[in-house]
């Protein structure tokens, strides 16, 4: 596990009410940082993470807000950026696959227009809403934005082609971002790959799946939060990139002869 100094800095996580979000939200308080954890307006899970890590003695606060929506957005990004003082570091980790179980690429009724609509607003809309209310307050903290992609945006067959096309979209995004904003704010993403959290669709995970994975495990959500503590208290010159955090899974299956 890595450590950095984060005293005095701030942080805003969205969709931090479980999964990978909490437990980044976590380990950037863990070191030292003030974190705002975002999640959707009425999730009671956000309420619970709230007064467990403070509990835990870690200074959070609560910025409820749907990143999908822009003036929503727009309000919470305020909100938290009040109640921090300023934010050093925005981690757009709010994501959807908007379906139980994966959905064949061929099957294009499902993936109907409202379903597409969906998926780009939270996955793809809801980092640039975030972004764009932060970035004035980014660049006077000389701070940094980590997206949270998937390796579905790099070699697909994820929950389904939509939801690969919007983490292939952020990834683009991402480097676009850090062209725009460098020197000021360093723009990076992770790509997770089979993750074990609440994840609304369920994936079928085998024996010989996980088997097939060169770490023999998925992961859990501190592995992706130790990636993104990197990416924001790391050496400043690492930007534009996705970091694959997946055990080695689109390296390929172990062969033998
Ligand atoms: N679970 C996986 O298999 C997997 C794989 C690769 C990438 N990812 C990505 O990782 C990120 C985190 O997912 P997770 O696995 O921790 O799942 P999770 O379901 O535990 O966490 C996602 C959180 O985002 C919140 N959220 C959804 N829409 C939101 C919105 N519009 N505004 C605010 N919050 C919202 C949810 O309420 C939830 O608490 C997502 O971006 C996801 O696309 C997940």
């Amino acid at each position: 596990m890595i450590n950095a100094d984060l005293k005095n800095k701030t942080a805003l996580v969205t969709g931090a009410a479980s999964g990978i979000g909490l437990a980044t939200a976590e380990m950037l308080a863990a070191n030292g940082a003030k974190v705002a954890l975002n999640d959707l307006p009425g999730n009671e899970k956000l309420g619970k993470a709230i007064n467990t890590l403070q509990a835990k003695g870690f200074n959070v606060v609560a910025a409820p807000g749907d990143t999908g929506n822009e003036r929503s957005a727009n309000t919470m990004v305020a909100h938290a950026i009040d109640e921090l003082g300023g934010l050093d570091y925005l981690i757009n980790n709010a994501g959807t696959p908007g379906t139980k179980s994966p959905i064949p690429a061929n099957d294009l009724e499902t993936q109907d227009s409202d379903f597409w609509q969906r998926l780009l607003s939270v996955n793809l809309l809801g980092p640039w809403h975030c972004t764009r209310a932060a970035i004035a307050t980014l660049k006077k903290h000389k701070g940094a934005i980590v997206n949270t992609a998937s390796t579905a945006g790099i070699i697909g067959n994820g929950s389904s082609s939509t939801y690969s096309a919007t983490k292939a979209a952020l990834i683009s995004l991402t480097r676009e971002h850090a062209r725009a904003f460098g020197p000021d704010v360093r723009v990076n993403a992770i790509a997770p790959g089979v993750v074990d959290s609440e994840w609304e669709c369920r994936f079928e995970r085998t024996e010989a799946m996980l088997a097939s994975i060169p770490m023999k495990r998925s992961g859990v959500p501190q592995d992706y939060a130790e990636a993104i503590l990197f990416l924001c208290a790391s050496t400043g010159y690492i930007t534009g990139h996705t970091l694959v955090v997946d055990g080695g899974l689109t390296a390929g299956p172990s062969v033998t002869g």
